[in-house]
């Protein structure tokens, strides 16, 4: 049988600067643990429009579509800021999302002990945290028309419009009851019902489809009273359906439950391929941070997070997932720390191949 294939998209920014210690640790389970991928990498984002014009390639679009699981770094800059909307670099991002037909993304936000201190939150509101956003990932305000930005008598107006379909919500809520089933069987569905049409349907849609759960506890929350939640009492959640606008903004919160933005991984999962598997691209949920670019101080582990992510949900290697969890909680309680980890306790911060060079050897020391 041939290799599980994975399409690497280091994207622009910091991203190929995290996805080469990815790389470093699928090279670590070919040599070490026989498991073996066939490697492909090609340009997204800001990458791709400077060597093509647009920021995804139809050939890049096509690989895609073939392979066993996508990784994806992170795409955009400064640079690209001014271009039309058409081709800018998140645009690619989107088109893979969407033609990949990626409705469920998992960004699941778990607090490591040894970084409990450094969550902007109180310790105790944190310790032990676990929980999973389920972002709706192909629809909404993102994809929804008429959009646009038109002439309106003497003035212009941008214009996006909130769309959902029962059959879209209901298949990302199916996808949410079924992790929930497998964790703490509880929901928490999020939208504004009592402002957005929107909302109302999602809302009605879900508490069908609850009927197919009775295990699971569900509950409904307005997204702002979430959002408050969510930093209030965030050990409340267990997970968290809801849609694309309100998870992107949900999700970021959750990060800094967990200490960095540079912790977040990501799992963007479709229907079944003929393999049985979903159709899968896994990215950390932070950006290209052009802020860090270049300075080895990128934290790699959101991006070796999506990694483990990739081996559990797509390569069927749930113990391997583990190990390199459990890798990355070992090097995290022996204090080590990339720069966006790092209070004002005067720790020297760890590059970001350091970090790689860190978790590698606790993958060996695992063995
Ligand atoms: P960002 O996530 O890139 O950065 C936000 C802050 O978090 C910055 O201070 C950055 O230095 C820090 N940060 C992010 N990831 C880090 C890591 N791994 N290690 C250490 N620090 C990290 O968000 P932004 O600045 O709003 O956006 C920058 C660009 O990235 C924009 O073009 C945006 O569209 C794009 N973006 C892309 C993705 C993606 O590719 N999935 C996600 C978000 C933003
Ligand atoms: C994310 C990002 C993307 C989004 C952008 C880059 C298109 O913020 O993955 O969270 O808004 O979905
Ligand atoms: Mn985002």
């Amino acid at each position: 049988m041939s290799n599980p294939s994975i399409l690497i998209l280091p994207g622009d920014g910091i991203g190929p600067e995290v996805m080469a210690q990815v790389t470093r640790i699928i090279d670590w389970y070919g040599n070490k643990r026989d498991l073996a991928f066939d490697v492909s990498t090609d340009l997204v984002g800001g990458a791709a429009y400077d060597a093509h014009g647009v920021p995804l390639h139809d050939d890049t679009m096509a690989r895609a579509m073939q392979v066993d699981a996508v990784l994806l770094g992170a795409v955009g800059g400064p640079k690209y800021d001014d271009l039309d909307f058409s081709v800018k670099p998140e645009r690619g991002l989107l088109r893979l999302r969407k033609e990949m037909d990626l409705f469920s993304n998992l960004r699941p936000a778990q607090c490591f002990d040894a970084l409990a201190d450094f969550s902007s939150l109180k310790k105790d509101i944190v310790a032990g945290l676990d929980i999973m956003i389920v972002r709706e990932l192909t629809s909404g305000v993102y994809f929804g028309e008429p959009r646009g930005i038109f002439n309106e008598g003497n003035e212009r107006v941008g214009i996006n419009t909130q769309r959902y379909t029962e059959s879209e919500i209901e298949r990302v809520a199916r996808s949410a009851f079924e992790l929930a089933m497998a964790r703490g069987k509880k929901l928490c569905s999020m939208e504004k019902a009592n402002v957005m049409e929107s909302g109302v349907l999602w809302r009605e849609v879900v508490t069908r489809v609850h009927a197919d759960y009775p295990e699971v506890e569900l509950s409904h929350m307005y997204a702002d009273n979430g959002a408050m939640q969510l930093v209030r009492a965030p050990k409340q959640f267990d997970v968290i359906v809801t849609d694309n606008l309100f998870g992107d903004i949900l999700s970021d919160c959750a990060a800094m439950l967990t200490g960095s933005l540079g912790m977040l991984p990501s799992a963007s999962l479709g229907a079944p391929m003929d393999n049985g598997r979903p159709r899968a691209m896994y990215e950390p949920v932070h950006g290209s941070a052009p802020d860090i670019t270049g300075q080895s101080k990128a934290n790699p582990i959101a991006c070796i997070l999506s990694f483990a992510m990739a081996l559990r949900y797509s390569f069927d290697q749930g113990a391997e997932a583990d190990r390199l969890e459990a890798a990355i909680e070992t090097v995290l309680a022996d204090g080590l720390r990339t720069a966006d980890l790092l209070g004002e306790d005067g720790v020297t911060p760890v590059s970001t191949s350091g970090m790689g060079d860190a978790i590698l050897a606790a993958l060996d020391a695992s063995l």
